[in-house]
């Protein structure tokens, strides 16, 4: 398949927003990179050079007065590896390392290691979001616990909680391709997950999680606490974990979970991002 690249010069005080717009689209082929040395902050953009949709891109351009460098014809293979290029294996948090060359063994002293090849779905581990989630899911004990994780993309806080000694974990995509991609990477990492396609919690057969996650934009958490099936998941022991939070969506996100009778246990934050951790008031 064949792809235009756009490659922009953009205001590093847009990149959260900008972010939220990709979630908010659903648009995960984009890149960006920050070239310190030379105070630029650069975005790449992929579009399907067989059915361009080139709306989206003039939109952004308009809202965020991004500035075009270049487009380009690439073939897919070339960005996925123009992407490898600049990445190697790095922390996710204390203790957790990636690696996204999985035939290239990888070793961290005193870490362990998930392989993780960027590509067709959310979850590298790169992004604020999923780096808050980790921590949070670090700092509670999940020594023989059952965790629930819904918008798994990869799979990645799904294998992270059986990292952390989880006793069951079930991660669920909408996304028939992040499916495929976290059936892959669970398996790729040796870890017994059971990974399914459901919307929300649509096609998951009802059991109490010790631990819910769900890292996804605010109005999907809403959807989420919305769900009809949602109470039904929750028990006052459940430790409901929601990361994906833009800073000014935090408040629309607690008022829901206080009317869902939900208090806020915990709250972590990096950039303009946030995780929340609630469980049900006694
Ligand atoms: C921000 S990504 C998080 C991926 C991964 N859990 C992480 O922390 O890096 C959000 C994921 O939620 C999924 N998603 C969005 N809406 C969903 C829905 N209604 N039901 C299930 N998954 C959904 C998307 O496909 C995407 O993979």
């Amino acid at each position: 398949m064949r792809y235009f690249e756009y490659l922009f010069s953009i205001n590093k005080k847009n990149e959260d927003d900008l972010i939220e717009v990709f979630f908010d689209n659903n648009f995960k082929d984009y890149y960006i990179d920050e070239d310190i040395k030379n105070g630029i902050t650069t975005l790449k953009m992929y579009i399907s050079a067989e059915d361009p949709d080139e709306k989206f891109v003039n939109i952004l351009m308009e809202k965020f007065r991004l500035e075009l460098l270049s487009k380009e014809l690439v073939m897919e293979r070339e960005w996925l590896r123009t992407w490898l290029d600049t990445l190697s294996p790095f922390e996710l948090i204390e203790g957790i390392w990636i690696n996204p060359f999985p035939e290239e063994p990888f070793e961290k002293e005193n870490a362990e290691v998930l392989h993780i090849v960027p590509g067709s779905a959310f979850g590298t581990g790169l992004h604020p979001t999923t780096k808050l989630a980790s921590k949070m899911l670090k700092k509670i004990n999940l020594k023989n616990k059952t965790v629930l994780d819904i918008g798994c993309g990869t799979g990645i806080l799904s294998m992270v909680s059986k990292l952390m000694g989880a006793s069951e974990v079930k991660g669920y995509d909408y996304d028939k391709i992040a499916v495929e991609k976290a059936r892959d990477t669970v398996r790729m990492n040796n870890m017994d997950i059971k990974i399914g396609v459901s919307d929300f919690l649509n096609d998951v057969e009802v059991y109490k999680p010790d631990v819910l996650v769900s890292n996804m934009v605010a109005e999907l958490l809403i959807d989420l606490m919305n769900h009809k099936n949602f109470d039904k998941f929750i028990t006052e022991k459940t430790e409901i974990i929601f990361s994906g939070i833009i800073s000014h969506k935090e408040k629309i996100v607690i008022e829901k979970a206080k009317e869902k009778g939900l208090e806020l246990k915990d709250r972590m934050e990096e950039d303009s991002w946030k995780a929340l951790k609630f469980q049900k008031k006694i």
